[in-house]
């Protein structure tokens, strides 16, 4: 019996158009998880959405709509896209599917029934007009967000979920998994940011609105956040139903593949429930970078198409796939420009590629009327290849089980370029005009096409369509032996005889200049036509008197977190000198709290402290430029110097 291996994306909300940041984890997820079935493993892979919550009924609200109404239309969007992407999930959950609602009521009912969850107070803002209660961040200037008038202070009931009973057992079984937080720097920062200094229990109901799963004891009640969410990667398998035999195949995942900013809610919100329940822990969190913008996360599209299908479109699902696999490692960030796209597609697939193949086939069909030749003794120049080629499938395994999956096809591209070589080396069309020398022309093709052979084995779980169109035109059985991996653990596997099939370019070049021109017709056709920019004085001069008022000091930055009520603001606590200071920034469209941490910046150190979304700000951090694309000013030494 193979080995089982259970693969996760997170559940995406339907709020939003999904844009090509969203392909990038579900591509990943898809990759490891097409890869593990091809080197043998029973595999399971989850995908699905987050449907419930506030922002989603009041979207459909404005909309007309009921919630479900207006979830199915964009759920049935994002199924589109993963299909469009050769996305090949085993399952699909949605959080509003009987199964997981069940699950999920079940789940909570157990908790509070074992005294993990308690009813207790949530204090907060409720303005009587709107019906709507807020937190002290959400305000503005002390009013209604909404509406602008005063608000009252009252005492919310909500429940809380114990997360602090099993903090001391977390810490240590992060201590003693090292494996289980990666990639490695993610780690250190759950712990010196979130456990260490404490964690508190978790609000986990909500009175205040409808759109959830009610709590199953307390009718006025719907559960709220991550219970409902983080229980999808346990409810699609089943458990506590009637039937959880998937759920004991599968469970603990061996995978849950993240974006960066929610690794803290699956490495300590989710492992406190699970211990909670007394089930194992995932085997791994992987929280992965973002794709970004000129530096500010993928938010709106600035000239730039991010729009998968129009990109899935235009240059084909297997380009795009490569792309978003190969043009940065998975722990990191890769910012994103049509530009960056398009010159990779060429370089990597047109010309490395593409070139190899087009030229391999038409070479076994002009000099071996289209039949692939046996090879004769290796020579030097053929053992290079061999030699390579005899561990290449070692080290892509090894890295891909690292979720290396950029390294992995680096090594392949190095086997591509190696073959390249090859044929400027061997120069088979001089061959071909000695007869003496047709022998080691056939050498020469049965490498080129077992090399191919063995490429179109290694890319399949990040370009599917590409490996079947490889080995089409190389006249292999798709279905057969040659293309298993197995086959490509011992270097000639490949028989001769075997006919090739002249086909179309697998990937046509990119003519950069004119396609990224019609590419940003594309966007000012989909863009608003923009407003009419003020016309602006030039800049008020001051004199070196006003600037000396403005006192500047470096000031590193110990912790950061996102403020609770704006998704434009961070909240920083920065040392400075001996004192710590906090500091609310709009910069949050272009730095995430996690990037900020260790950074030495820049601080205007007298401002007047004023109160941001009921956050008191102490000073203004220096940077350049408009969001997303804003520039620090950090500086290479210590803190509480002052500058100027
Ligand atoms: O967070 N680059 O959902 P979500 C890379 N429902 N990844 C990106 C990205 C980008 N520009 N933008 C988004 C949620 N993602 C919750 C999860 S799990 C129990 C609940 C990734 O739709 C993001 O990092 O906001 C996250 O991993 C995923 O898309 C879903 O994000
Ligand atoms: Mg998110």
């Amino acid at each position: 019996m193979s080995e089982k291996f259970y693969i996760t994306t997170p559940i995406y909300y339907p709020s939003d158009k999904l844009h090509i940041g969203h392909a990038y984890c579900t591509t990943a997820a898809d990759s490891i998880a097409r890869f593990k079935r091809q080197t043998g493993y029973d595999v399971m892979f989850l995908t699905g959405t987050d449907e419930h919550g506030q922002k989603i009924e009041k979207i459909a609200m404005e909309k007309g709509m009921s919630p479900k109404e207006y979830v199915d239309g964009i759920v049935a969007q994002i199924k589109a896209l993963w299909e469009l992407m050769n996305i090949t999930n085993d399952d699909f959950i949605r959080t509003t599917d009987k199964r997981h609602e069940q699950c999920v009521q079940k789940i909570f009912q157990k908790l509070y029934d074992q005294g993990d969850i308690y009813k207790s107070e949530y204090e907060s803002w409720y303005c009587t007009p709107c019906e709507a209660f807020w937190t002290d961040t959400q305000l503005i200037d002390g009013k209604c967000p909404d509406c602008g008038r005063p608000v009252q202070r009252v005492k919310e009931e909500s429940y809380f979920f114990r997360a602090s009973k099993y903090a001391d057992k977390l810490i240590q079984h992060i201590k003693d998994n090292p494996e289980f937080i990666q990639p490695e720097s993610r780690k250190n920062e759950m712990l010196n940011n979130f456990l260490l200094p404490g964690l508190e229990d978790l609000c986990v109901s909500r009175s205040s609105f409808r759109w959830g799963i009610p709590v199953p004891f307390d009718k006025d009640h719907v559960m709220y956040v991550w219970i409902d969410a983080l229980s999808n990667y346990i409810s699609a398998l089943g458990y506590l139903s009637d039937d959880d035999s998937m759920f004991r195949k599968y469970w603990p995942a061996d995978l849950h593949l993240v974006g960066k900013e929610i690794v803290r809610f699956h490495t300590i919100t989710w492992p406190t429930i699970l211990m909670a329940l007394g089930l194992p822990l995932p085997k791994r969190v992987y929280g992965h970078g973002w794709l970004t913008l000129q530096g500010g996360k993928m938010s709106k599209s600035r000239g730039n198409v991010v729009d998968p299908v129009v990109l899935v479109g235009r240059y084909g699902v297997d380009a795009i796939r490569y792309f978003l696999m190969r043009e940065a490692p998975l722990g990191s960030d890769l910012m994103f420009s049509n530009e960056l796209l398009l010159t990779r597609i060429n370089a990597d697939l047109a010309n490395d590629l593409g070139n190899l193949l087009s030229r391999t086939v038409a070479m076994v069909d002009k000099y071996f009327g289209g039949e692939i030749p046996a090879a004769g003794e290796a020579e030097k120049d053929d053992r290079k290849l061999i030699d390579f080629a005899s561990g290449l499938p070692g080290r892509f395994e090894a890295l891909m089980n690292e979720w290396k999956v950029s390294e992995a096809l680096g090594e392949t591209w190095q086997y591509v370029g190696m073959l390249n070589k090859y044929i400027d080396v061997t120069m088979p069309w001089a061959l071909a005009k000695d007869e003496g020398k047709k022998p080691r022309l056939a050498s020469v093709m049965y490498h080129l096409a077992e090399g191919l052979r063995i490429i179109s084995v290694l890319i399949e779980s990040v370009m599917p369509e590409t490996a079947v169109k490889m080995r089409e035109q190389l006249g292999i059985d798709n279905c057969g032996p040659l293309s298993c991996w197995d086959s490509i653990l011992e270097y000639g596997q490949l028989r001769a005889g075997i006919n090739v099939m002249k086909g179309a370019p697998i990937f046509p070049r990119i003519e950069v200049d004119k396609e990224l021109a019609e590419l940003d017709k594309l966007m000012a056709a989909a863009q608003e036509p923009p407003k009419e920019e003020k016309k602006q004085e030039g800049p008020q001069q001051i004199t070196i008197d006003d600037f000396k008022k403005v006192q500047l000091k470096t000031a590193k930055v110990i912790h950061c977190e996102n403020l609770e009520g704006s998704d434009k603001l961070l909240k920083l606590t920065v040392k400075c000198g001996g004192e710590r200071r906090t500091i609310v920034s709009g910069i949050r469209e272009s730095f995430c709290a996690q990037d900020m941490v260790g950074k030495t910046v820049v601080i205007v150190a007298n401002l007047k402290p004023a109160k941001l979304r009921g956050t008191l700000s102490e000073g203004m951090i220096l940077a350049v430029g408009d969001n997303p694309d804003i520039a620090l000013v950090t500086a290479d030494s210590e803190d509480g110097l002052t500058v100027g």
